[in-house]
């Protein structure tokens, strides 16, 4: 079989920074800079890296930023204090705690602690509510907002469609799963949530129009869990050893992208696929986040 189309998450990225350079333009004629608070705790090194990129994205698109970095053994209330002050912050329209976060800090109390209008990760339990309820005035979480625009983009067709997710983590596979079953443009599809638990999962998989993995398992997907024709979107980013790289580990997908693109339609390449889209997907959220700030209609 041909070798499938790749789904350039580089260039749909593109398009949309094209977008919100232009937003960003009204605002600069309203007196507005947008902002964005980065907040990292510990010296986790992927976590460097990922910070590293959004902020090298916000100066291209003359976001400000500035990133805050509490040690590894920082206390809750530490971080509580931080998120307090930024969320009174005016210059400050969005915020963004980095995941993961060490063991002693519970995510669930510190993303609740970032005020909604400036939760661009739409991690709040008011926007994930939203986001299942349909209502569109919330944030939606960066990663599944920028599948949904691959996807929508590559001209899939979603409505309808059977749409696997593989993975139920917060960030991704149930945000997701939600976002891709409403009632809405891009979307309206037949969601099938699989996880550790799920029965039969090569068959689930197998009947997906789409398959989307966000797992966090090194090549997890197959060729023969893909049905012939189906798009397959890879979310993972997974390191793994490797003796003949440099640093003796290298970055890998949730996808055997070499053998599934043997049977699939359409296929993201990783790095190259959804990676570029999260990012783009914060800055256009940052951007949202400061002109309701200011009562701007974009
Ligand atoms: N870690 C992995 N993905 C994300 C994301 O989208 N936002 C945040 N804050 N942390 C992450």
């Amino acid at each position: 079989m041909a070798a499938a189309n790749l789904i350039d998450g580089r260039a749909i990225a593109d398009k949309v920074h094209e977008e919100t350079r232009r937003q960003i333009a009204v605002l600069k004629e309203n007196g507005i800079q947008p902002g964005l608070a980065f907040v990292r705790v510990g010296e986790d090194s992927a976590s460097k890296v990922y910070v590293g990129m959004k902020e090298r994205a916000c100066a291209n698109l003359q976001i400000q930023s500035r990133t805050h970095v509490l040690p590894d053994e920082a206390s809750e209330k530490e971080l509580l204090q931080l998120i307090l002050r930024l969320n009174a912050d005016p210059g400050v329209h969005g915020i963004l705690i980095q995941a993961p976060l060490p063991k002693q800090i519970r995510g669930s109390a510190i993303y609740a602690a970032v005020s909604p209008g400036k939760d661009v990760d739409g991690f709040h339990p008011v926007n994930m509510g939203k986001l299942l309820l349909g209502d569109t005035s919330g944030f939606v979480p960066c990663t599944p907002a920028g599948v949904q625009i691959l996807l929508a983009h590559s001209g899939t067709l979603i409505d309808g469609a059977n749409v696997v997710v593989l993975g139920r983590g917060n960030i991704v596979g149930k945000p997701l799963a939600a976002l891709l079953g409403q009632k809405a443009p891009h979307a309206n599809a037949t969601v099938t949530l699989c996880h550790s638990g799920t029965r039969n999962l090569v068959e689930h998989c197998r009947a997906a129009d789409i398959l989307i993995a966000a797992i966090g398992s090194p090549h997890f997907v197959k060729r023969d869990m893909v049905k012939p024709g189906a798009v397959v979107i890879d979310v993972g980013v997974n390191r793994v050893e490797n003796s003949t790289a440099e640093n003796g580990s290298k970055l890998v997908g949730d996808v055997d992208f070499d053998a599934v693109q043997t049977v699939a339609g359409k296929i993201t390449p990783n790095p190259g696929g959804v990676g570029p889209m999260t990012i783009a997907m914060l800055l256009r959220n940052t951007v949202r986040a400061a002109a309701d700030a200011h009562g701007i209609q974009l």
